[in-house]
């Protein structure tokens, strides 16, 4: 299924971007699509006619339609835990039933919907109030999939908040929640636990520190606490009433969660009616990926130009460079979505993965990260594709031109990707500041740039509810069409559970009240160290 792919990539090693450019004028918009408000252009790549060819066969060779199909109708394609997988199911404001073992699952997806609506109106509004009066401030707790879509939505929309100030505790770190609650009044504070199993120990941990917290500073956390969980029983067991518990189901990933229940920090922060917009968006990408042809499918195209850059070509991790300040916790997000649903190396059907599986995701926002990794980007001997966004304005009309420097950048930091500096260039530009000689050439070196880098852009009007809504399902959608070329679940993820055993096995050791017999010598030597050195 590779062959054909692996011999392109070795029948012109000396191929340039550039030349693609020259040979194609129409490059820019054939390799471009839109789709809603976003445009994806993937110009700056080797991606060519024969080899976008070859990547779009997989997808035929792999029935990726009937995939799709299946993940929409509800299969449980998620075999290694005999699940469905319908975080879509949350976004289908106004589509047909979806049905899990012949079951409609919208009229319950849509009841909660409407209960978050009420609550957080209320909360908004006062009426839902703390032991000291109106909630100011929310302190969503949670961690991985229960924290990080929030957070990062919560961050990115922040223009849109014209409710009570949100705030994120996931670190099991003290430090972590000794800072977030440190400034915050008890009484006027709404605490959120957010737990997909109400197991997780950092979770439950911090959960419990600000119960005492909240109680201790005159609170009431029989009243100022709600819980956003699959697991009723916990919930309840926690003491957390009924009515301030939003379930969900398990046919929703923690990772793909942040368009229900999870996202309630989201509403109580931007409103309803702007949350709706969020989910439309969401919406409008899930309809773009089940019936636009794969050439001018967005999310297809993205996992294609992924697959190339690492499977193919070999590039083993992948820069998401959003320019906007407030998407600065996208990189982390899109980490989780992409590294924990596709770091596998094992396929569906047990055998070993014959090809790598997902690369290794990381990012900064733009302008930051040009004066700090980007001279590896430019100059370093490995091949880093990177992934820039940015918004053609920004939500600042008085600083306007702040974001015409910020769109500069990003568009000249492709290019300059692209294009390099040749030898003679660099000789001329170091002979136009008046060296000569050994020294021209010795220096001249240091400032040729390879160029041929690739990368892919995505622009949007603005970065607007609809607009994150569309960019999550895009990545979302992306991810799903990568694992199904591996042949991989993507919506397990066994790899974590060994840390987790281990961790809980060591705690009583690091308590000392237990010996660190049977364990390795590294990690006893590790664990005598903090024993002597705290009081
Ligand atoms: O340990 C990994 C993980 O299960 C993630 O997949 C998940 O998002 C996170 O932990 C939090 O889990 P929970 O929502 O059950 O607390």
């Amino acid at each position: 299924m590779w062959d054909e792919l692996n011999r392109l990539r070795d029948e012109d090693k000396d191929r340039r971007i550039m030349d693609l450019f020259e040979r194609d004028e129409g490059r820019a918009d054939g390799y471009s699509v839109e789709t809603g408000d976003l445009r994806f252009d993937y110009s700056k790549t080797l991606i060519d006619e024969a080899v976008r060819a070859a990547l779009i066969d997989l997808c035929d060779q792999i029935d990726l339609g009937g995939r799709r199909d299946a993940m929409f109708a509800g299969a449980a394609i998620n075999e290694t835990e005999g699940r469905a997988v319908l975080h879509t199911a949350l976004r289908n404001l106004d589509g047909g039933p979806v049905l899990v073992d012949g079951q409609d699952v919208m009229p319950g997806v849509l009841d909660m919907l409407a209960r978050m609506r009420a609550f957080a109106e209320d909360v908004r509004q006062g009426v839902f109030a703390g032991a000291g009066g109106a909630i100011t401030d929310v302190v969503n707790i949670g961690i991985g999939g229960s924290d990080l879509g929030p957070a990062m939505a919560t961050l990115a929309l922040a223009p849109y908040h014209d409710g009570p100030a949100c705030h994120f505790v996931s670190n099991v770190d003290g430090a972590h929640i000794a800072d977030v609650l440190g400034s915050l009044d008890p009484t006027r504070t709404l605490v959120i636990v957010a737990s997909k199993t109400f197991t997780t120990i950092e979770t439950m941990t911090n959960a419990r520190t600000a119960r005492a917290w909240m109680s201790d500073g005159g609170g009431d956390p029989g009243q100022q606490f709600a819980a956003v969980s699959t697991a009723l029983d916990k919930t309840n067991a926690f003491g957390i009433p009924p009515e301030r518990v939003f379930g969900f189901e398990d046919w929703v990933g923690g990772r793909y969660s942040v368009w229900g229940p999870i996202g309630l920090p989201v509403m109580l922060a931007i409103g309803p009616q702007a949350f709706d917009a969020f989910l439309r968006g969401g919406q409008a990408m899930d309809l773009h990926f089940r019936s636009a042809e794969w050439i001018e499918n967005m999310p297809v195209l993205l996992a294609l130009t992924g697959l190339w850059h690492h499977q193919i070509c070999g590039y083993p991790t992948r820069a998401v460079l959003p320019y906007d300040q407030r998407l600065s916790r996208l990189p982390a997000y899109f980490q989780q979505l992409e590294m924990e649903s596709n770091g596998k190396s094992v396929a569906m059907n047990g055998s070993a993965l014959t090809v790598p599986s997902g690369p290794v995701v990381w990012g900064e926002p733009g302008t930051n990260g040009q004066h700090a990794f980007y001279q590896l980007i430019h100059q370093g001997t490995g091949i880093v594709p990177c992934e820039f966004m940015v918004a053609a304005e920004g939500h600042e009309p008085d600083l306007a031109h702040h974001h015409r420097l910020l769109v500069a950048n990003c568009l000249a930091q492709s290019e300059a990707l692209m294009r390099g500096r040749t030898l003679d260039e660099a000789r001329a530009l170091m002979a136009a500041g008046g060296m000569t000689g050994d020294e021209l050439e010795r220096q001249a070196r240091h400032r040729v740039f390879a160029g041929n880098r690739p990368s892919t852009t995505l622009v949007y009007p603005q970065l607007t509810p609809f607009v994150l809504g569309q960019i999550i399902a895009l990545y979302e959608h992306r991810v799903f069409v990568e694992g199904v070329i591996l042949g991989i679940n993507s919506f397990d993820q066994w790899g974590v559970e060994l840390g987790k055993e281990l961790a809980t096995s060591l705690a009583p050791i690091v308590d000392g009240d237990q010996s660190a017999d049977g364990k390795d010598g590294s990690t006893a030597a590790l664990v005598d160290f903090v024993l002597k050195h705290r009081s």
